[in-house]
């Protein structure tokens, strides 16, 4: 028997764009999903995942371990169990950290070896075969954890050693990822100038936040957190709800406050240092949000007691 556990994630800056060959920021996040395999008696292939809504992630997954690894080894039944700290509908990236998961735990059972980059490169493909669309960075910090500068397909997965003091938001509305890239995908063919444009000012911020992160400057991340906001409400993504708790946020004290991944629900993210956490948490929850705690730069994919 075999247990292993991938971190959720929280898109720092450079959603969208990332789509586009711009870079992003992203961290793991300490709430994590963890994947049990045991041998079944039945000669077949079980999984029990009462908490995530639909299995294909997981399916998609044990198709492509072994179509890479050979079909040979299905001749032994195996039963999966899954478990997850989070709530899948809160988009801290469950069916990223679950693919992870998958595909590090067969390697274990089975006694193979997958390098991080294979479980990287095989948990995109099964990304793309069920999105058709996708950066990937969700896959990166799913394996690598911590807090990454990444760009699309893992052309770049740097790490950067900075824990990010962060109040999570909740909306209380499940955003549909692939559905707003399409929109978003509409808005780039329609107005290819003006939405190019948009990506590269958010890929410029998205570098200065690089530098601004290694250096703990959180006044200045803050702020350029705030401009990526803007550009992000040009886009079309944000929301009133999303909108409302960003605001509360800000007046709260936080250094700066966006929404975190594909936007139309899902969390914000507030940057604020421990000393201000209390009133900003307390000001989401009176603007209708639900803050979720966590930590930043957790670790990537790994093996738990079982
Ligand atoms: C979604 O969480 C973030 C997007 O940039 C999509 C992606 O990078 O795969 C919108």
């Amino acid at each position: 028997m075999v247990t292993v556990s991938a971190p959720g994630k929280l898109m720092l800056m450079g959603e969208h764009a990332v789509v586009y060959g711009e870079p992003c920021l992203v961290t793991a996040v300490n709430q994590r999903l963890s994947v049990t395999i045991d041998a079944s008696d039945n000669g077949q292939i079980t999984i029990d995942a009462p908490q995530v809504k639909e299995t294909k992630f997981v399916d998609r997954a044990i198709v492509k371990f072994f179509a890479e690894k050979g079909s040979f080894l299905k001749n032994r039944g195996i039963a999966l169990a899954i478990h997850s700290d989070f709530d899948c509908r809160v988009g801290f990236g469950s069916s990223s950290a679950v693919s992870v998961a998958t595909l590090k735990a067969l390697s274990l059972y089975y006694n193979l070896t997958l390098t991080d980059r294979e479980i990287f490169n095989l948990a995109y493909q099964v990304t793309l075969d069920i999105q058709g669309i996708g950066s990937g960075f969700d896959i990166a910090a799913a394996t690598y954890g911590g807090t990454l500068f990444f760009t699309k397909g893992g052309a770049t997965i740097a790490p950067l050693r900075v824990s990010v003091p962060l109040v999570v938001g909740y909306t209380g509305i499940k955003a549909d990822t692939p559905t707003l890239i399409r929109q978003v995908e509409k808005l780039h063919k329609t107005y290819p100038d003006k939405v190019n444009r948009i990506f590269a000012a958010i890929g410029k911020l998205v570098r200065e936040g690089k530098e601004a992160l290694l250096r703990q400057d959180w006044e200045r991340l803050g702020k350029l957190m705030d401009f990526d906001q803007e550009y992000l409400r040009d886009l079309g993504v944000s929301t009133q709800k999303l909108e409302d708790l960003i605001s509360a946020a800000k007046r709260a004290g936080a250094y700066g406050a966006k929404l975190s991944g594909a936007g139309g629900g899902d969390c914000m993210i507030a940057l604020a240092t421990s000393d201000k956490q209390k009133v900003i948490r307390k000001a989401i929850k009176d603007a209708g949000g639900e803050v979720i705690d966590v930590s930043t730069r957790a670790a990537g994919v790994r093996v738990d007691p079982s």
